[in-house]
């Protein structure tokens, strides 16, 4: 594969972690912490292949609906994951940004993720947003508040400058896994040019078979 057909900034919705838990009639967070797995292998993949840019949907507003033992199962899951994942980033080069809304998020998690952007700040190999109490909606409009309150014209130019993922190019390829043909309120402003591929294996099984297959898919 040429270096002109990797994307730049790959944006992933990994959807499909119930659905591999109950096959194995497993509770539905141990789908989840396979998912962990998973995406720190995909941190890896496409940082070998060449992508600079790495999005994903790690819980989005809408999640706060769930089962409260799953909603907190996640927070848990999500704090745990940093603090244990982040050396290993950091000495791998990643840099981790946290995309969303912080009010409504627990001490714990709000701490865990300023840490993890404190440590990786220097980083410059492979940069990971982590879209976290994200809506795409919410994200349009803190930025045209922000605009508002700086008496700035809402114009595209000035209102990407605003949007959370300002720091780095819009996706060029958005893949959402689990079968689902829907978008669901993720990067709704970064991803009007994009590709979009949308592929049947649950989150949990999308190994480097499967990101090579989509970044294929992207090239073609
Ligand atoms: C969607 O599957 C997945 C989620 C709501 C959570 C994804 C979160 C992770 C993989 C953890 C991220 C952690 C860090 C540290 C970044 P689903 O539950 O909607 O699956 P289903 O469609 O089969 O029900």
């Amino acid at each position: 594969m040429t270096a002109q057909s990797i994307p730049h900034h790959i944006a992933i919705v990994m959807d499909g972690n119930g659905r591999w838990a109950n096959k194995r009639f497993l509770p539905r967070i141990a789908g989840h912490k396979q998912g962990v797995d998973v995406l720190k292998r995909c941190v890896k993949a496409c940082d070998a292949r060449g992508v600079r840019v790495l999005t994903v949907f790690a819980f989005s507003s809408e999640n706060w609906k769930r089962p409260t033992d799953e909603v907190s199962g996640l927070m848990d899951l999500f704090a745990f994951a940093l603090s244990r994942e982040v050396p290993q980033l950091k000495a791998d080069g990643v840099r981790l940004h946290f995309i969303g809304e912080r009010q409504g998020l627990s001490a714990r998690v709000l701490k865990s993720i300023d840490q993890a952007e404190a440590v990786t700040r220097e980083n410059s190999s492979l940069t990971l947003n982590v879209c976290f109490n994200y809506g795409g909606r919410w994200d349009i409009v803190q930025a045209a508040e922000k605009l508002a309150a700086q008496g700035i014209a809402v114009t595209e130019p000035h209102m990407s400058q605003a949007m959370a993922l300002s720091h780095v190019p819009d996706p060029d390829l958005v893949i959402r896994t689990g079968g689902e043909l829907r978008i669901s309120n993720f990067l709704l402003w970064q991803s009007a040019y994009s590709e979009f591929v949308f592929v049947d294996t649950l989150w949990p099984d999308f190994d480097d078979r499967a990101l090579d297959s989509a970044i294929a898919e992207f090239s073609g």
